[in-house]
């Protein structure tokens, strides 16, 4: 009988500037997110006194975790996946010391988990930093930014090393190549090699805070967080093949440096052919051999990959452009729907890397109806997610070793790339639309009820 492993850990995954709200509460500094009201993609913002945004106060879990866990707790999670606003613990990011309010409220956070049994799998930053560190050094295109970043992380270890165990570094840290105002705070227009060689900090800084987690929380485990944009090649010719094994490399670039410890030969034929000379001392060298304990990553959809530029034409899809795939359907979103992806992806990443995976992120986002008894009836998701279960299964029978899965957006959350209600992912709906309207209350949709008994009966109620 196939099985998930009986330790796994089950649950869900939430960011900190997707549902907190309280934006300027406790001291909070503003963020690279709190500028950028229309998504990851958006463009910034300046905050004037008195506006607002809908992130501003997003589902209010800042003030609601302790009935946000409970309704968790009841669908039997044993894992929460959550990240710290570095801006509550650091506001401007160059603070002399840290801000104790910030701090206090994780705190509150991660015990209440632990009243209910919960293990936090927490992200040092989702899609967030410290929006003074982007006006006063220029992002992550400054060098002192990995110092700064290194500091945060010994405080958060430090403070919470009793209560967190299992840790992420940078959220979808892939992404910078597409939204580098959100990943590593640069502007659009940037260069390639201008993002290139901030990333180079970003993963010089994720190396140190591994680094870090491991004299800090010995007994701890971190991983890196990639967004699984795995490719296929639209057409079997050696072009299209070629092709999608250097558009799989753009994600897997991230992966190889971060769990195998320096950067891969194809990746410096890229910089060199394309004339780029980063800034690469031999500290940083040192300090990339500092590798992850385990790869986590999300998993939307797939796409295909062609050398035909004609056919080239651009795909509505999350975060990578991705040509569509005739042979799937897509979400409302455009977001094309790939069960069987995922166990090739987990195979793939297990095959590359021989490190224990953790799939942090899944889901469909999805318009959902309220009907007249208050009901929601979303089979489209518990669909969605028992296919993607099963092949997630599957990979574990392949011989994959997969820790656990968070689906995204456990409750209603604001979306990352356009800010929006209207696209739920939860389990949990939380009653707040686009215009801001709403009561902030919650209440179980259908799903509740279908994952709870799957995490009761670790999968076995799954229909293959
Ligand atoms: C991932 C992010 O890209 O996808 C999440 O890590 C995000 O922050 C999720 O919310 C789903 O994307 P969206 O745009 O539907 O919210």
């Amino acid at each position: 009988m196939k099985a998930f492993p009986k330790a796994f850990y089950w649950g869900g995954a939430t960011a900190a500037n997707q549902v907190e709200g309280a934006y300027l509460e406790d001291c909070k500094g503003l963020s690279t997110s709190d500028v950028q009201p229309q998504g990851v993609f958006g463009d910034v913002v300046e905050r004037i006194p008195g506006d607002s945004g809908l992130k501003d106060i997003a589902i209010d879990f800042y003030h609601r975790y302790p009935e946000d866990i409970s309704l968790f707790a009841e669908m039997g999670f044993n894992c929460l996946r959550v990240s710290i606003a570095w801006t509550r613990i650091f506001p401007n990011g160059d603070d002399a010391a840290p801000n104790e309010a910030g701090l206090a409220f994780y705190d509150k956070l991660f015990d209440e988990m632990a009243k209910h049994n919960i293990t936090p799998l927490v992200t040092l930053s989702h899609y967030e930093m410290p929006w003074a560190l982007v006006k006063n050094y220029g992002g992550w295109g400054n060098r002192k930014v990995i110092g700064f970043f290194e500091r945060y992380a010994r405080t958060v270890f430090e403070r919470y090393k009793g209560k967190v165990k299992l840790w992420l570094t940078f959220n979808e840290i892939n992404m910078s190549l597409h939204a580098p105002m959100t990943g590593v705070g640069l502007p659009s227009d940037s260069s390639k090699a201008e993002v290139y060689q901030a990333i180079h900090h970003q993963l010089v800084a994720s190396a140190l805070a591994v680094k870090a987690c491991h004299e800090i929380v010995p007994e701890g485990k971190i991983g890196n967080m990639l967004l699984g944009g795995l490719m296929y090649p639209l057409s079997c010719k050696p072009e299209d093949i070629f092709k999608t094994l250097q558009e799989n490399r753009g994600w897997q670039f991230f992966g190889d440096v971060q769990a195998r410890g320096a950067y891969p030969g194809y990746m410096l034929r890229y910089f060199r052919d394309n004339g780029f000379t980063l800034e690469i001392t031999d500290a940083d060298r040192e300090a990339l051999k500092s590798t992850v304990d385990f790869i986590s990553f999300s998993y939307y959809m797939t796409g295909c990959v062609t050398a035909d530029e004609a056919l080239n034409q651009k795909a509505r899809g999350n975060i990578l452009n991705m040509v569509p795939n005739p042979h799937l359907e897509s979400s409302e979103w455009g977001w094309q729907i790939d069960p069987l992806g995922l166990r090739t992806l987990l195979n793939v990443l297990w095959d590359r890397y021989q490190k224990p995976l953790f799939i942090v992120e899944n889901g469909l986002g999805a318009k959902d109806k309220v009907e007249a008894d208050g009901s929601i009836n979303d089979d489209y998701r518990i669909s969605y997610l028992n296919d993607h279960l099963v092949q997630a299964r599957e990979a574990i029978e392949d011989g994959v070793e997969l820790m656990g899965f968070t689906s995204w957006g456990p409750i209603d959350l604001v979306s990352a790339s356009k800010a929006e209600l209207s696209k739920r992912y939860g389990f949990i709906y939380v009653d707040r639309h686009d215009d801001g309207t709403g009561t902030l209350a919650r209440s179980k949709k259908k799903s509740f009820d279908w994952y709870k008994e799957v995490i009761a009966t670790n999968g076995a109620s799954l229909k293959a």
